[in-house]
């Protein structure tokens, strides 16, 4: 462990929270900070404030805002930055997930357990709501209490992962390839985009939180690591779609073979997406080795990555 690097003073000095605390502390903090963070349902137009808020809260795994204040504490970053931070990724998630289950997209009746957003609204409302999540978390970047040039890179991160060369592009080609079968580095390609975009924001948004820059090994390490998280947690979502059943995902089961998608598991069987997914956990792992104990979560989550079952 001599090889391993201070990130910042004291960095060393302390062991890092047990798992089974941290973990569930992230989450409830930042159910908090979405509330704080949304406009409330009785602000008008009531109507699309509270499927704001129905889109939002309660029911996701807040795995990138779990990714976000793993990386921010590497870099001593203030918990309630990062809570601010991880409230807009988590919103620009949740945007992407109303339109993702619209009929013109997915066509998905249930999303996190409940009737999607479209389906308890109507379709007008849950365009809006995406539109309206997406500008709100510019809106809690740009209010953010960092330095400038913080909130510039912040900003900058967040609407690259957003754009199309990101998510959206990422939608764009997964809608495309209904019915091809796609080679694999195109397959890699989309999942790297639509899914993966923006779990790399949400590491180098958290990194991005401290006051410190980010020194180059660190950001190596972040790299290599979000790469590996970014694709498993995608193939492992291709996994679930045909191994899980409604009531653990939340979501309708089958629906990519269903409707034609290309994904890990139709080009290269269960199996070897299970083994797929394994290697890219070793991998991420193998990533933060230079970090030791002070990348602990970051570790844990890879396993929540790989292993998950919703
Ligand atoms: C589902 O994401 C959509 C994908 C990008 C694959 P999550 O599985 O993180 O969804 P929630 O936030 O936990 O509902
Ligand atoms: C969704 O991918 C990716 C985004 C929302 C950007 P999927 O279509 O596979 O996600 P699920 O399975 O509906 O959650
Ligand atoms: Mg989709
Ligand atoms: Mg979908
Ligand atoms: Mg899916």
């Amino acid at each position: 462990m001599s090889e391993v690097l201070q990130l910042w003073p004291g960095s060393l000095d302390s062991a890092p929270e047990p798992l089974d605390t941290w973990l569930p502390a992230i989450v409830e903090r930042t159910e908090r900070a979405l509330d704080r963070y949304l406009p409330a349902a009785d602000i008008p137009p009531a109507t699309l404030h509270e499927a704001m808020r129905y889109a939002t809260m309660g029911g996701g795994k807040r795995l990138r805002a779990l990714l976000c204040h793993a990386a921010g504490e590497l870099v001593g970053a203030e918990p309630v930055v990062l809570d601010g931070v991880a409230s807009a990724i988590e919103m620009i998630h949740a945007y992407s997930l109303v339109h993702d289950d619209l009929p013109a997209m997915d066509n998905d009746l249930l999303r996190r357990g409940q009737p999607t957003v479209h389906v308890r609204y109507g379709e007008a409302v849950a365009v809006l709501v995406g539109d309206a999540l997406q500008a709100e978390a510019f809106v809690v970047i740009g209010e953010l209490a960092v330095s400038a040039t913080q909130r510039v890179a912040l900003l900058q991160e967040l609407a690259r992962a957003s754009s199309s060369q990101g998510l959206v592009g990422g939608q764009a080609i997964d809608l495309a390839s209904v019915g091809h079968v796609l080679p694999r580095d195109e397959l890699e390609r989309m999942h790297r985009m639509k899914t993966g975009a923006l779990l790399r924001a949400a590491v180098f948004m958290g990194a991005h939180s401290g006051t410190v820059p980010l020194a180059p090994e660190v950001r190596s390490a972040l790299d290599d690591y979000q790469r590996a998280v970014g694709l498993a947690f995608q193939v492992v979502d291709d996994v679930l779609d045909v191994t899980t059943d409604a009531a653990t995902l939340g979501k309708t089961p089958g629906k990519d073979a269903q409707d034609h998608k290309p994904t890990y598991v139709s080009l290269l069987g269960l199996d070897a997406s299970r083994e797929l997914a394994r290697q890219l956990g070793d991998r991420a792992h193998a990533a933060l080795a230079p970090l030791g104990r002070q990348a602990a979560h970051l570790d844990a989550l890879v396993e929540m990555i790989v292993h998950r079952v919703r």
